[in-house]
Parts: C-alpha cells; sequence; structure tokens
C-alpha cells in the first residue's frame, strides 16, 4: 500500500523508524516533510498529508506531531479526509473498521516507539466494515462536510 506520512518538528525523532516499520511490512512511503527538528507549524504538513490522500496518490496517511492532536485537527478539517488521534491499538484498529478513517495521527511525546509501531499495525491491518450503520453513518460524515445533513 502507499501510505503517506507527516510530521512536524515534535514528531520527528520517531518518524524515520515508523517509515523504517512501514516499509519492512512491504509499504512505500511518500514522505511529506518536515525533513529537519526545526520548529515548524504542523497545518502545513497535515494539508501536504491530506492532499496526497484526496488526489489519489496515497490510499491511506500517518500523521505525527508532539500530541496527534494539532494533525488530527487539521486533517480533519479536509473534505474527505477521516483523521483518528490514538494512543491505544483497540482504537487505531476500530477507527478504520468503523469510522473508515484514512488518517491515523499520533503524538510523539504521547506514545512510545513500541507502541506507536502497534497502532499503525492495527491501523493497516484493519479493513472498513463498508455495511450496515457504519455505511450510514459514514455517509453523513460525509454530508456534514458537503453541507448537506
Ligand atoms: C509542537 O510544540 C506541538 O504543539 C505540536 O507538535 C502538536 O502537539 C500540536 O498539537
Amino acid at each position: 500500500m502507499k501510505i503517506v506520512l507527516g510530521c512536524d518538528h515534535a514528531g520527528f525523532n520517531i518518524k524515520d523508524a515508523v517509515i523504517a516499520h512501514l516499509k519492512e511490512q512491504g509499504h512505500e512511503v511518500l514522505e511529506v516533510g518536515t525533513f529537519s527538528s526545526d520548529s515548524c507549524h504542523y497545518p502545513v504538513f497535515a494539508h501536504a498529508a491530506c492532499e496526497k490522500i484526496l488526489d489519489g496518490t496515497c490510499r491511506l496517511g500517518i500523521l505525527i506531531c508532539g500530541t496527534g492532536i494539532g494533525m488530527s485537527i487539521a486533517a480533519n478539517k479536509h473534505d474527505g479526509i477521516r483523521a483518528a488521534c490514538c494512543s491505544d491499538v483497540f482504537s487505531a484498529r476500530l477507527t478504520r473498521e468503523h469510522n473508515d478513517a484514512n488518517v491515523l495521527c499520533f503524538g510523539e511525546r504521547v506514545v512510545g516507539l513500541g507502541l506507536a509501531l502497534d497502532l499503525v499495525d492495527a491501523f493497516l491491518s484493519a479493513e472498513y466494515a463498508n455495511e450496515g450503520n457504519h455505511l450510514t453513518r459514514v455517509g453523513m460524515l460525509s454530508e456534514i462536510e458537503k453541507g448537506t445533513f
């Protein structure tokens, strides 16, 4: 799977290990920065990553900042992006299965590398249920985005 990965300076220390892990699992990774530990602004990288999902270049995204929260707020401003900030494996799996989340966010200051990789694995190995109430509810999310709800 082709996965876009973005981070800010507060996610910079963990991102190379996440990328290496993704590649070990056979995924292709498109990095959209940041590319140094200098202080920067998370919406820039959230936006760059979301564009790569919305234009079809990448199927899913991973965004890392200090808490994961800024990245998830920025990503969720985009029509068609469902970003979930997770710090437990159960949520990382369920947000794919129930919410059809297409972006996983987490915080380098919140989770350690071991948990980060487990979050990634849970997120990427789960599949959206795509039926019943889950389909209805995700459809409602799209209607909210389009102003037709
Ligand atoms: C950067 O200091 C920090 O605010 C940012 O990485 C993120 O945690 C914001 O939500």
